[in-house]
């Protein structure tokens, strides 16, 4: 059931940084609601083979399959439910929304593999190197949030997204093939700031598309044990 997005919008845009907002849209949803913010599952999962296929070995076994997933800022997206139906089922999904999480793991009870789990993306609960893959779409977005000038972002929102790139860095494996992979509308300019300058890690982008209209973004850093070679 797609979202009734418009009853739903923050009074501005700064709403969507806050707690309250997101507990009270999950709430006023109702059960069953599915919502991509942008670049549908079915756009984004042949993106999902290529950053999976040298995660865990043999690329020609399917490996890939296997990579222990971090979604940062579920929501009530269906790319986890997709992911899952196409093979990658070791996926692990938190949001600080509690009522979100109470509507996805009810609707997803069935596939037993997957949990869901309230929790801060700034505040991970899990030790290092627990993941192959940490996904954020459009989480870090909603916490760039705040009014004044996007070119000098305040100080609050700097310490806030380099807290949560390095909670990423911080739970996943250091091994070849780890990712930290971030989808957004945000260009280059505005993003690149807050997964800058990673020991052990090399940051590529590129745009994705979709082809036509409004440009969106993959930011990937990965693991490449430069750290150790010091
Ligand atoms: C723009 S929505 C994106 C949802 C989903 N990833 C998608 O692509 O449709 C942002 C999500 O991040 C969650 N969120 C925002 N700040 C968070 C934080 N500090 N910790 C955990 N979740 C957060 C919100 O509750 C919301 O579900």
């Amino acid at each position: 059931m797609p979202s009734n997005i418009e009853a739903n919008l923050p009074p501005t845009n700064e709403g969507y940084g806050t707690h309250e907002y997101w507990e009270q849209r999950y709430a006023a949803e109702s059960d069953g609601t599915t919502f991509d913010w942008f670049l549908s599952p079915a756009y984004l999962l042949p993106l999902f083979e290529e950053l999976t296929s040298d995660i865990g070995g043999d690329k020609a076994k399917g490996k890939g399959k296997e990579a222990r997933i971090l979604m940062l800022g579920c929501g009530n997206s269906g790319l986890s439910e997709e992911l899952y139906d196409a093979g990658w089922t070791n996926i692990v999904n938190l949001d600080y929304s509690k009522v979100v999480i109470e509507q996805m793991s009810q609707r997803h009870a069935s596939r037993e593999l997957m949990t869901w789990q309230e929790m801060d993306v700034l505040d991970l609960k899990y030790n290092e190197e627990e993941f192959d893959l940490v996904v954020d779409k459009g989480t870090m977005d909603a916490m760039l949030t705040t009014k004044g000038d996007p070119w000098n972002p305040p100080e609050k929102d700097i310490k806030t997204c380099t807290q949560e790139v390095s909670e990423a860095l911080r739970v996943l494996r250091k091994r070849k093939g780890s990712k930290f992979v971030y989808f957004t509308f945000g260009q280059p300019h505005f993003r690149k700031r807050y997964m800058q300058n990673r020991p052990g890690f090399k940051l590529t982008h590129k745009e994705i598309g979709p082809p036509e209209g409004f440009a969106y973004f993959m930011y990937v850093l990965e693991y490449d044990g430069s750290d150790l070679q010091q």
